[in-house]
């Protein structure tokens, strides 16, 4: 069995799916495993290190990708990556297949069989291989330190001769994975912090966090979360509850931090332009859900905007800005799935399509678009499966995802 790990194309992109730990494994699994040069540069692993676990070097990637019976990426390949893609190799990445569009098409005719490591079912037993949680968390962590370094202030407070300085008051906005990270950095770094979210279950999490629960806690709220674990989208009067809500709430912030999102529908839009104008100058928003159409009415991809003296930031691939930590925990994800397709008896590829971790990400099989969630807009769509409620244990897997998931 080979297995290519390429560098990655795309410009925002720093991460790569295999560290020198993981090499050793797939190596130890039976693989020959061969790194494009230079592919770990951005999470600052160098080729040697790579060498040194048992990689060979490949100069390009038309040399790996062309003889690889698998083919681990952080993301999507471009149309022009796919054309080295071997027919029926399997291609591991994180695909975003509902934002994918043309690209779709040039995968599935390259021949190869493409697993969406983003579709991972939110089950306990695939809780090793879940991407979104791994890289989210590190995103949580890191919007508190980027609002931190535009922030003209400091978080704690401190007591100095020349006087006292006050600590800042943080809001997060969506208490799931990416929230709850920010909830304990921003405590860690001695911000006040109160956070929302539309789940009730996020309640206690947020309070254990040491936050402040801030939210419209009506009837609608009561039933917000699926059956998955992950939020609907609330109806126009509960919107308008939680942006008076919010409004009274906002103005008294130095930092907001937003990670609300909705699966399949644009996240939701939680803060306005008058909500970011009653901010004092110098308070800092930043906003995770910006790839996603944006919680802020001001954000701009990819931009650090200054509306009034309010800095709106919107980086983009925010897991990647920790390309070191944020690739060792991918490289173990993949390889926890990849471990999966493998017969370790034999030490041969053996995918068992039966399995739900598989078939759930399975999105292009033998050159063709399979996954039930991407069908053509003439054949009746059907929505992916979605997470259980309960984020560490005991989640049993769903006899019926069908009505919750992530769609696009
Ligand atoms: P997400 O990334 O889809 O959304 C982020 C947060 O935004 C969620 O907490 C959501 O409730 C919140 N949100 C949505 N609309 C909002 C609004 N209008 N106002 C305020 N907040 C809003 O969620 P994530 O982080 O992926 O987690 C979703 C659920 O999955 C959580 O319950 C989490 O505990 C669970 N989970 C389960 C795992 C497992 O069982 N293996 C692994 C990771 C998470």
């Amino acid at each position: 069995m080979k297995i290519a790990i390429p560098k990655e194309q795309r410009p925002d992109e720093a991460r790569v799916a295999a560290s020198p730990e993981t090499v050793k494994k797939l190596v130890a699994l039976g693989f020959e495993v061969a790194v494009e040069t230079g592919a770990g540069k951005g999470a600052s692993i160098p080729d040697e290190a790579y060498e040194k676990a048992g990689a060979t070097i490949a100069a390009d990637a038309t040399v790996s990708f062309g003889s690889a019976d698998v083919i681990a990426k952080v993301r999507r390949p471009l149309p022009s990556e796919t054309k080295g893609l071997k027919s029926g190799a399997l291609l591991v990445c994180i695909a975003d297949p509902f934002r994918a569009g043309d690209e779709l098409a040039p995968l599935a005719a390259s021949g190869a069989t493409v697993f969406a490591m983003d579709l991972i079912p939110r089950i306990t037993r695939a809780q090793s291989m879940d991407v979104l949680s791994s890289q989210s968390n590190l995103a949580g962590y890191k919007a508190v330190l980027d609002a931190a370094a535009v922030y003209g202030s400091a978080f704690p407070m401190m007591m100095t001769a020349a006087g006292t300085v006050p600590p800042a008051k943080a809001l997060v906005m969506g208490a799931g994975v990416a929230g709850l990270q920010a909830i304990a950095t921003a405590k860690r770094l001695g911000a006040i912090v109160s956070a929302t979210d539309v789940r009730p279950a996020a309640k206690e999490q947020v309070e254990s966090l040491g936050g402040k629960f801030v939210a419209v806690e009506d009837e609608e709220f009561k039933q917000a979360e699926t059956s998955g674990g992950y939020a609907k989208e609330m109806s126009a009067e509960y919107q308008k509850k939680q942006a008076a809500l919010i409004a009274e709430t906002i103005k008294k912030m130095d930092i907001v931090i937003t990670t609300a999102l909705i699966p399949g529908r644009p996240a939701p839009k939680l803060i306005s332009r008058e909500m970011v104008e009653s901010m004092k100058p110098g308070s800092v928003i930043v906003d995770l859900a910006v790839e996603n159409g944006g919680n802020c009415e001001l954000s701009e991809a990819g931009k650090v905007v200054d509306h009034k003296g309010v800095k709106v930031v919107g980086h983009l691939n925010v897991p990647s800005r920790l390309a070191a930590d944020a690739s060792a925990l991918y490289a173990r994800n993949i390889y926890n799935f990849i471990e999966l397709l493998v017969d370790k008896e034999s030490k041969q590829l053996a995918v068992n399509w039966e399995d739900k971790i598989v078939a759930d990400t399975c999105i292009i099989r033998d050159g063709k678009v399979v996954h039930p969630s991407l069908a053509p807009k003439d054949e009746p769509r059907k929505e992916p499966a979605a997470p259980p409620a309960a984020p560490s244990e005991g989640a049993a897997e769903p006899s019926d995802n069908s009505s919750d998931g992530q769609g696009g």
